[in-house]
């Protein structure tokens, strides 16, 4: 405790971000500190998994230490441990389990595992200081793609998930086959704004009339067979133009299905997860869009769109208040469900 606030100390190491963040009552930010192995992975033009464990392995003290010194208390003042247990990469996750065991054995300090993805949906209730569920998430990450309606602080109703590629996971792939390299999203993100999103018709993919799935590893494989048409008859190829036309085809659908979800559910709020939240087509199509029908949206900053470990600091908070903490045979789990 600090000031009479409940202190939770919250681990990341889910993929290639080690974070360590200090969390006051649930929802206050006191340190956030993020090392992310970007430089590290450009080399290889992809997150290599034995390599993010190695280097979360090495990090993880140092991440720790700084979110303590930045927050100003000590182990001693520190109530709670959240540490995300999946999904992820086994090894990645393992070092920040391992990590977090060790300090709750040795400290005494309850332990809660918590679910990446539900960390990405908190992430809303730090930015946003009066939201409450129930509320419609689209939750559009690296790793996953889903519109979920998030019934309390620790239950969800998922009514969509993709059937292949997650939304980042595109992103990453066409950046790749464009030649603009890892991490694809931001990159694509920034050269679509000079590129003309009507340049090229990608197709949409809605599925079933009612799905509320989805589908965008077609998309991918599109891209590809327009660079190779285009190479073979000799034409330039406008990197700018692909990077807006892909951009706008996922966007489209991601933005129709989560207003389709809206209405279905008659849910008013509307909260965005994820690194893909990031990104800048999508923020300003759903604006709009939520503007047209009355809904209230709620967009974390970038930094808390990301990997990051306060989000984990607040989900462990409501989790822990909702069904106690775990015991030490907490392990984790790469397949995790939401
Ligand atoms: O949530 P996150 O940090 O990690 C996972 O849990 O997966 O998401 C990372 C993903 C990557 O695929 C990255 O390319 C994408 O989010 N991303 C973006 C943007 N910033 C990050 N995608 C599109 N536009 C962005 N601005
Ligand atoms: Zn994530």
């Amino acid at each position: 405790m600090k000031n009479g606030k409940f202190l939770t100390l919250a681990i990341e190491s889910s993929c290639d971000e080690t974070s360590a963040a200090v969390v006051a009552d649930g929802r206050t930010v006191l340190s956030n500190i993020i090392s992310s192995q970007i430089a590290i992975h450009t080399a290889f033009g992809g997150v290599v998994p034995e390599i993010a464990s190695r280097h979360h392995l090495q990090n993880m003290n140092t991440v720790i230490d700084q979110a303590l010194k930045e927050a100003d208390v000590d182990f001693s003042q520190i109530d709670l441990l959240g540490v995300t247990c999946g999904p992820g990469l086994v090894g990645a996750l393992l070092m920040g389990v391992a990590t977090a065991k060790a300090i709750s054995f040795a400290r005494g300090i309850p332990l809660v595992g918590v679910n990446h993805m539900y960390g990405h949906i908190s992430a809303n209730f730090i930015a946003y200081p009066e939201l409450e569920p129930p509320f419609l998430c689209l939750i559009v990450s690296g790793g996953h793609t889903n519109l979920v309606e998030m019934t309390d602080y620790v239950q969800c109703r998922v009514l969509g998930a993709t059937r292949d590629d997650a939304a980042g996971e595109a992103y990453d792939k066409v950046a790749r086959v464009i030649g603009l390299g890892y991490p694809g999203g931001p990159k694509i993100d920034r050269v679509a704004a000079e590129g003309d999103p009507q340049a090229i018709a990608f197709k949409r993919v809605y599925l079933e009339k009612d799905s509320l799935d989805f589908s965008f590893s077609g998309l991918k494989t599109a891209v590809l067979n327009y660079l190779n048409t285009e190479r073979q008859a000799g034409r330039e190829i406008r990197t700018a133009d692909v990077a807006a036309s892909f951009q706008a085809a996922v966007v489209d659908v991601i933005v129709a299905k989560t207003m389709k979800a809206a209405e279905r559910t008659g849910q008013k709020q509307l909260v965005l997860a994820g690194g893909v939240a990031a990104n800048s087509r999508l923020r300003a199509d759903l604006h709009q869009a939520c503007e047209k029908r009355g809904i209230r949206l709620y967009v974390p900053q970038p930094v808390l769109c990301t990997d990051n470990a306060a989000m984990i600091g607040c989900a462990a908070y409501y989790k822990y208040k909702a069904s106690g903490p775990d015991d030490l045979y907490l392990d984790a789990y790469p397949d995790l469900a939401i």
